[in-house]
């Protein structure tokens, strides 16, 4: 097993024009590795380039040891399953699969052995005596993979292997995949553009846009701190909603900026992180309860009066998380309607997103793009809502446990800007309805007119 190492590559098909551009990228041993990005940003010619079929115009690649810029994909011990794969159409799905075997001229006995697993790892096995014309698409796609996969490498570079595959197969095959990896313990590299499978399947996760490397990391970190606002808008489906806003601060609270419509943000907790066991309560007549709330255990509750059951609990952790109590009706476990509003503690740590109170007053003034997940929107009813944007409901779809609503602001200008927010079970909102959204101060995203994240990493 290996790690592959790619150093500054570079790779112009003509002069000027980069389809690789700069990327450096350290890939573990024993590493699941998930590449995605768009069509086009140069996936496929970096997974060729560490193959050996592509040469970088500059830049080096290492597996193991050595560099193996001169070296040719025989001698890399790299397989790889192309995007547009080919079988050996005069061979049956069992000589494709040894056919890489026979070339090392590996014992029968061998040969037999590795086939019947990873046939049996595939789904293969009762396949083995037909002819690739005999195949449906996806299991041609599975031979192709298979044949990769029966040498047992030390790097697998698989280009969307699972494209052809129906829904249900794919997550069968992708479960495979992922057991294979760990027990071989194969350097994997996975392209595909499929977002639940980079975040159920890498590792890491590499984001590439316009041949250039973007962010590498786990799943959950690209997901929650994303670099710039390509890569917050990237993944997640839907993607992240991503507003054109300008911020300020108002004593401890914010303002945010969104077309014609002006919003009051709480920010609890500005973060002076003591640690300290601490509580706070509040109630509201026009419904906002504030938790108090720092770091360490401290602990808020919000009641707000003019909710149906106006009551929640702040339920606050030393990672400075805190519930909003809430008020109003309850629709499938999320708050839809009423006016009150517990806003949570927030220690000055981040939750979910970065905290206003990590940012500094340049920083704020350089908010140019507010991000906020679509499950993080707070879809209220009703029409006077105070700290919430107006928005008209555009369509819904129903997905059974959830519901996506799409909605325009109101008052955006000339340009509609949408908001899509998900929520829990089945609503049926009727398009042209007036909602109002509130985004948590906790859930925020910050980025600038060039698009980088703004935030602290204190
Ligand atoms: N042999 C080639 N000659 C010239 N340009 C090429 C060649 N191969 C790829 N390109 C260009 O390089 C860029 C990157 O292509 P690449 O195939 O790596 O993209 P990709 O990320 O794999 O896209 P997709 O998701 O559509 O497969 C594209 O603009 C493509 O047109
Ligand atoms: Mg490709």
């Amino acid at each position: 097993m290996a790690r592959v190492l790619c150093q500054a590559i570079v790779k112009e098909f003509s002069p000027g024009s980069r389809a690789v551009d700069d990327v450096s990228l350290d890939i573990a041993d024993g590493e699941l590795l998930v590449m995605v990005g768009p069509s086009g940003c140069g996936k496929s010619t970096l997974l060729r380039i560490v193959a050996g079929l592509e040469t970088p115009t500059s830049g080096e690649v290492r597996i193991g040891d050595a560099v193996v810029n001169d070296l040719s994909p025989q001698q890399r011990n790299v397989a790889m399953v192309f995007q547009d794969y080919a079988l050996y159409p005069h061979m049956t799905v069992r000589r494709n699969l040894e056919f890489p075997l026979r070339m090392r001229r590996m014992a029968r006995t061998d040969i037999d052995a590795r086939v019947a697993r990873t046939a049996e790892l595939l789904g293969l096995s009762p396949l083995l005596e037909r002819l690739p014309k005999q195949l449906s698409g996806g299991q041609r796609q599975r031979v192709a993979m298979g044949r990769a996969l029966v040498r047992e490498p030390s790097v697998s570079l698989l280009d969307e292997p699972l494209s052809n595959l129906d829904a249900k197969l794919r997550v069968q095959v992708r479960a495979e995949i992922a057991e294979l990896q760990r027990r071989t313990g194969t350097t994997m590299v996975y392209v595909t553009h499929d977002q639940v499978e980079a975040m159920t399947l890498g590792h890491r996760v590499a984001v590439l846009d316009h041949g250039r490397l973007q962010q590498v990391a786990p799943p959950a970190e690209l997901y929650e701190r994303p670099v710039n606002a390509f890569v917050a808008g990237f993944l997640g489906s839907p993607p992240m909603n991503l507003l054109r806003a300008g911020v300020s601060r108002v004593g401890d609270g914010l303002v945010l900026r969104v077309g014609a419509q002006t919003v009051g943000v709480a920010v609890d907790g500005g973060g002076d992180g003591n640690g300290g066991p601490r509580a706070g309560a509040g109630a509201g007549d026009e419904g906002v309860g504030r938790a108090g709330a720092s770091g360490g255990n401290a602990a808020g509750a919000g009641a707000g009066s003019r909710g149906a059951s106006g009551v929640g609990s702040g339920g606050v952790g030393g990672e400075g998380v805190g519930g909003g109590g809430v008020g109003g009706e309850r629709v499938g476990g999320e708050r839809v309607g009423g006016e009150s509003v517990g806003s949570g503690g927030v220690g000055g740590e981040r939750v979910g997103g970065e905290t206003v109170a990590r940012l500094d007053r340049g920083e704020i003034a350089r908010v140019a793009t507010v991000g906020i997940r679509p499950e993080a929107v707070e879809l209220d009813m009703g029409d006077a809502t105070a700290g919430s944007l107006r928005a008209t409901v555009e369509h819904v779809e129903l997905l059974g446990h959830e519901t996506l609503v799409h909605t325009s602001l109101t008052g955006g200008g000339e340009e509609t800007q949408r908001v899509v927010a998900r929520v829990q079970g089945t609503h049926a909102l009727i398009p042209g309805s007036t909602v109002r959204l509130r985004l948590p101060a906790r859930a925020l995203h910050f980025f600038d007119a060039q698009g980088m994240a703004l935030r602290k990493d204190r």
